[in-house]
């Protein structure tokens, strides 16, 4: 079965991902800081995952550690990133580093080094994909707007933009 790295994978979604690909059958490998600002004072996997991933302790800014966990990887899947939207408008040069930066040295590693990578997953970000694609009944593949602050005081559901109903409204499913 194939090798997985996951990067920032003790975090919410890498956990998660983790679990399901640890049911199929993938060896995980998880490269993660534990950045206090999102574990706290816990500095460990969820117990579920203890034992059954090889846990590296490290940042991806780290050349060094991040090539090493690359070594016999068949899949990338790179959530490591700094996730305060707000934080990121003035702690520019940190964001940079690690969402930005880290993310370079992956590609780097690719193309310079070699290697077996045949699948890489980035994550992406809602400033990206804004509110969601999702299909209506009725209006087919529709993008709702960015909702306002009004909207999300009378329901937090984005509405299709054509209808003006919510997802969950007779004009989608
Ligand atoms: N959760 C969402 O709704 C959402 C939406 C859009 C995009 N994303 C993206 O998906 C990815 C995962 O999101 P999440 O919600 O699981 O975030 P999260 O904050 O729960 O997890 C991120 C993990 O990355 C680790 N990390 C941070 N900096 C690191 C570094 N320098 N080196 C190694 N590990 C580091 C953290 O310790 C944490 O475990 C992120 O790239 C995020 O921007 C998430």
């Amino acid at each position: 079965m194939k090798n997985v790295l996951i990067t920032g994978g003790a975090g919410f979604i890498g956990t998660n991902v983790t679990r399901r690909l640890l049911e199929l059958g993938y060896k995980v490998t998880i490269l993660d800081c534990f950045l206090e600002q999102i574990h706290g004072d816990k500095q460990e996997l969820p117990d579920d995952l203890e034992g059954k991933v090889r846990l590296i302790r490290g940042s991806v800014e780290d050349k060094d550690i991040f090539y090493k966990a690359l070594e016999n990887q068949h899949i990338v899947i790179h959530y490591a990133a700094e996730t305060g939207t707000g934080q990121s408008m003035y702690s520019i040069a940190r964001y940079s580093n690690v969402n930005i930066q880290a993310t370079a040295l992956l590609c780097d590693f690719i193309m310079n080094e070699e290697n077996g990578i045949e699948n890489v997953i980035v994550a992406s970000s809602r400033s990206i994909y804004g509110e969601g694609k999702y299909v209506s009944e009725v209006h087919g593949e529709v993008y709702p707007n960015a909702r306002t602050y009004k909207d999300v005081e009378d329901t937090f559901d984005v509405r299709c933009p054509i209808s003006g109903k919510t997802r969950f409204d007779s004009c989608s499913y």
